[in-house]
């Protein structure tokens, strides 16, 4: 009996057992996944989609474009599974619209797959950090990670999930808006900034919730644009390509960053979101890359615009074809792709493909197992002191000291009588810089109350706006020119708004708006002494005041914490470090004008008109790339390279004694640069290898010690291969792009 009985029991358990492993099998809820790789589990639910609900995955909508009408709409496709991806969720109230959107996507659609949600973080999300270019001055990997995990830690925390950064466009030409957001003209800088960025924003587990997906943007050559104007042509070689813009995405795509975007522009004829050289040939089939690429905003509709594909349908084709998996708002061409499938003119395998993509990331990105977000997280993340710190840490980091003449900086606390003037020392918007989507201008702290909060308080400080930042009118002179005639001395904080860089907005002229400096003209014809703060989103030609004002701190776009961090520096409480990153042109004639460029066959002489110059212009920059002062000097001595003389594939090593030979703590970013002399392709007059970021203290020495390898000396030959070729190198260890102490070693090829 009790046999029976058992036997009966094991009956009923089996049957328990297989009916929840078929409704697991063929239910709709992705649970039953559990136990599978994520390989398995995409091929699983790929088999259960329809057409339909796969190119769904494909699509992405931007969710704040829309009324309340829109919104029901795509409320509607979400629980259809119409749709994969939103962009531009509400900040402040994301995490309520996200798990709305969220719970109607898993509970309701036929394969209850997450939504992924992206937004623009690109430097902050609440605590807003400087602008990219800003940061990377600082030429300090881990303190840009560190501001990016910041970043993440903030925007997971109010509902997104990706992030559309890092930036990774080698930007060479200061007319181009989208500069700020760049880390400037060097592939070798902007490839290991490329790297930090995705290690910071994606952390070690893209899974944990604390994190955002990178995507590295814009895929690829945008910086190229043509004049310097957002979207133009790109005429870019492939070896152009390959040495100077692919090398930062490399670098991204080796860390591990889990998307990339493909761009507006077109790379010599073909445009990049139908470019299956780069979106397949490179980035899948050379680079291995397994994540999904978006392509940017509307993107795929506009190659009809550039007469590339004749109607929506032929647009999407030529889209996915090349191998862009997720479409920005291009609503029409995705529904012509169904089309195409379903009559059998696009492969459903090509849709398959960037299905499997998409699901990978989403999976690793942890979206099955926890889609919703803590509604009341966000509060004890946002805007936390040690956030705040941290910004604070990053500008000042970020600030570039340009011109200190009799070290009239720092200055003393007890100053008598101080003038603040310009229509940037009491702003607060425009120093938070462009593409500050969830930025607050009240978070921001101004010059003039961290100012204020510096001086003793015995001391006077007086203000005048003086001017706005491009309007005409000079009204505000007068009171200018008063307050600073009753001062000691005068800061005046001038430069570019927000608006003046960014997407969409490049400039013909790089001077500072007239306006501006007229009030500059009148300030200075006062006889006080006069330091300038200049705050842009860009390099600017400031000749004017290169000759004629005394101290320039250069402070960028430096977010919230901008104001401390510029009194921090003009007070002494913290030793200028930053470095430029881009040359800083003499005037717009000059541009582009950056230091890895080619010798030619006739480098310019002085005198001798035949030579690649100008006939009313130096053809040197107002300031080289790797440029900045510090409150301290800095002697370097004893440059060695052991050994001189290698085979082919053995590393250099370099070394070098750098000393603090002034009276101030500091830190130094100590560069390398290499020229290789004579190869199969011509090779750029110097090239960053390296460098090196060090605190001294007064008259500290320390050595700094470099390795070389052959593959950091390879470039692009005639076929198109990565190559190191035997010969002589000449090497610079310094602190720019133009001094530094020189030295030279031979490759041999082997025996
Ligand atoms: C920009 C991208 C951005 C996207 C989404 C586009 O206009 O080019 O950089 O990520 O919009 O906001």
């Amino acid at each position: 009996m009790k046999i029976r009985t058992l036997s009966i029991l094991l009956l009923i358990c089996v049957i328990i057992l297989c009916a929840a492993y078929v409704s697991a099998g063929a239910g709709q809820r992705p649970q039953g996944l559990k136990k599978l790789s994520i390989e398995d589990k995409i091929e699983k639910l790929l088999r259960k989609m329809t057409i339909e609900e796969k190119i769904g995955q494909m699509t992405q909508y931007s969710w704040r474009s829309g009324s309340e009408d829109y919104h029901k709409h795509l409320r509607r496709l979400a629980g259809e599974g119409k749709v994969g991806s939103f962009l531009n969720l509400t900040p402040g109230i994301c995490v309520k619209e996200r798990n709305e959107l969220q719970k109607i996507a898993t509970e309701q659609s036929p394969s209850g797959i997450p939504l992924i949600f992206g937004f623009d973080v690109i430097h902050g999300y609440r605590t807003v950090f400087p602008i990219p270019l800003a940061q990377s001055c600082m030429w300090d990997l881990d303190l840009a990670a560190k501001a990016a995990s910041v970043a993440a830690a903030e925007a997971s925390s109010d509902g997104y999930d990706w992030t559309f950064a890092p930036m990774v466009d080698i930007a060479r030409d200061p007319r181009w808006g989208r500069i700020a957001e760049s880390f400037g003209e060097d592939p070798y800088l902007a490839s290991v900034f490329a790297a930090a960025k995705v290690r910071g924003f994606q952390g070690r587990n893209l899974a944990d919730p604390r994190t955002l997906v990178a995507c590295l943007k814009h895929y690829a050559a945008y910086g190229a644009a043509e004049a310097g104007k957002d979207y133009n042509t790109c005429e870019v070689s492939e070896r152009t390509l390959r040495e100077v813009y692919l090398p930062p995405f490399k670098a991204g795509v080796d860390a591990g960053a889990a998307t990339l975007m493909s761009g507006f522009n077109e790379i010599s004829g073909i445009p990049t979101s139908g470019n299956r050289h780069i979106l397949t040939d490179i980035l899948r089939d050379e680079w291995k890359f397994d994540g999904f690429v978006v392509s940017d905003y509307n993107s795929v509709a506009q190659l009809i615009t550039h007469g590339f594909a004749e109607d929506y349908g032929d647009a999407a084709q030529k889209a996915a074809t090349a191998g862009v998996d997720m479409v920005m708002e291009s609503e029409k061409c995705l529904k012509e792709l169904q089309r195409l499938v379903k009559t059998g003119k696009v492969s459903e395998k090509v849709i398959d493909q960037a299905v499997r993509r998409i699901l990978r990331i989403k999976f690793r990105a942890g979206l099955f197992d926890h889609p919703y977000v803590d509604p009341n997280l966000s509060e004890s993340v946002i805007l936390s002191k040690e956030h705040l710190q941290t910004a604070r840490e990053v500008a000042k980091k970020s600030m570039v000291l340009l011109k200190n003449d009799s070290s009239l900086l720092p200055l003393r606390k007890d100053i008598k009588t101080l003038a603040l003037i310009g229509p940037l020392a009491d702003n607060q918007k425009d120093l938070l810089g462009t593409w500050a989507g969830a930025g607050r201008s009240g978070d921001v702290v101004t010059v003039r109350k961290a100012i204020r909060e510096k001086l003793l308080p015995q001391s006077r400080l007086l203000y005048a706006k003086g001017c706005g930042i491009q309007d005409d009118s000079t009204e505000g002179f007068n009171e200018a020119v008063k307050i600073a005639n009753q001062s000691d001395m005068v800061i005046l904080a001038v430069g570019e708004s927000e608006k003046m860089s960014g997407e969409g907005h490049s400039r013909a002229y790089l001077d500072l708006p007239e306006v501006q400096k007229k009030l500059v003209k009148k300030i200075h014809a006062t006889g006080k002494p006069v330091i300038v703060v200049l705050f842009s989103g860009r390099p600017l030609s400031i000749s004017w005041l290169k000759e004629n004002i005394p101290a320039i701190l250069l402070a960028w776009h430096p977010g919230v914490q901008g104001g401390n961090a510029v009194a921090d520096i003009l007070f002494g409480d913290y030793n200028p470090s930053g470095k430029l990153t881009t040359t800083f042109p003499r005037t717009v004639g000059q541009v582009p004008i950056y230091y890895n460029h080619k010798n030619t066959g006739r480098p310019p002489r002085e005198k001798d008109r035949y030579t690649s110059r100008y006939i009313d212009i130096s053809w040197t920059p107002l300031f080289p790339f790797g440029y900045g002062l510090s409150y301290t000097t800095f002697e370097y001595k004893n440059l060695k390279v052991n050994p001189n003389k290698i085979v082919l594939g053995q590393p250099i090593t370099v070394t070098i004694d750098v000393q603090n030979t002034g009276e101030r703590a500091g830190e130094e970013v100590v560069q390398l640069y290499i020229r290789d002399l004579v190869a199969s392709v011509t090779r750029p007059v110097k090239e960053l290898k390296g460098f090196r970021k060090i605190s001294l203290k007064p008259k500290q020495k320390k050595k700094v010690s470099f390795t070389i390898t052959s593959e950091q000396l390879s470039f692009c030959n005639q076929e198109m291969k990565f190559v190191t070729e035997p010969g002589d190198f000449k090497i610079w260890v310094g602190p720019d792009s133009v001094r530094g102490l020189q030295g030279d070693f031979k490759i041999v090829p082997p025996k």
